[in-house]
């Protein structure tokens, strides 16, 4: 058997799980009761383009990219009604939390989540096809109600994607922190190291950070975004920025 592991792993309420109005039961089956484990972040996000494609940066070149990409930033389900356009961000703890959270959720295909695991929450999703401007038909999509994090390894990438330290109650946190020393803010794809007339503040010197976000912010310095470990790490301090097109 295997060792329990104090983990943590990020669910997304995806935006087909918030149109069906089903938020109460996918946090019902995750909660403690089932499995043991404890909300450790939540947030409410307007998933830009850049953190859906950061947070799938896995699946980049793949036949249906472009087809999740308009479905994590809700274009796909709200193609009227941008303001509607959102996921729920969720980081839970506990023992086991990644494997047992996957288990819940069930398989990625909702068609076989129906035939093999029935009751998990995936098998309530469904499979769309996907069309281009004219109709016709170009793929498949599979609309499947929630994210779980996979492995270790993507669990620790996906929190600290969608998470500041400050997210999360100090005594929970499993990741390193340090202090920035340095002012980093964000103007038009380039990142500056103090404030420019309308640039978005990202760091200032005293706040919290991952130290892995510390070590590829100093290695980068200033310039234009270009590499994707360093949209990786700011991403999530633009997470419901209002200048958006910047995004
Ligand atoms: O989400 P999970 O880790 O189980 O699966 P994945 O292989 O990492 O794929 C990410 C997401 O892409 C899935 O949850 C599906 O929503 C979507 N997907 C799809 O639409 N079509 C596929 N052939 C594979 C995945
Ligand atoms: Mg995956």
């Amino acid at each position: 058997m295997k060792k329990n592991r104090l983990q943590q792993t990020l669910v997304l309420i995806k935006p087909d799980a918030l149109k069906n109005s089903m938020t109460g039961y996918v946090l019902s089956q995750l909660s403690e009761v089932h499995c043991g484990i404890r909300f450790a972040g939540a947030k409410i996000v307007n998933v830009s383009h850049m953190m859906a494609e950061e947070h799938y940066v896995e699946h980049q070149g793949k036949p249906f990219f472009q087809a999740l990409i308009d479905y994590l930033t809700g274009a796909a389900h709200y193609p009227d009604e941008a303001w509607k356009r959102r996921v729920i961000a969720l980081v839970y703890h506990g023992e086991n939390a990644i494997e047992k959270v996957r288990r819940i959720a069930g398989p990625t295909n909702p068609h076989d989540a129906r035939e093999t695991q029935p009751g998990s929450i995936r098998s309530l999703g469904t499979v769309v096809s996907v069309r281009d401007k004219r109709g016709k038909i170009v793929g498949e999509r599979m609309d499947n109600l929630v994210h779980a994090s996979a492995d270790e390894p993507a669990a620790e990438r996906e929190i600290k994607l969608w998470f500041k330290p400050n997210d999360i109650p100090p005594a929970m946190h499993l990741f390193d922190t340090g202090i920035c020393q340095d002012m980093f803010s964000f103007q038009k794809g380039r990142i500056l190291k103090n404030h420019q007339g309308d640039s978005i503040c990202l760091l200032a010197p005293g706040d919290t950070v991952w130290t892995s976000d510390l070590d590829t912010l100093n290695t980068f310095g200033e310039g234009k975004l270009s590499d994707h470990s360093v949209k990786s790490v700011i991403v999530k301090y633009l997470i419901n920025e209002t200048r958006d097109s910047w995004v």
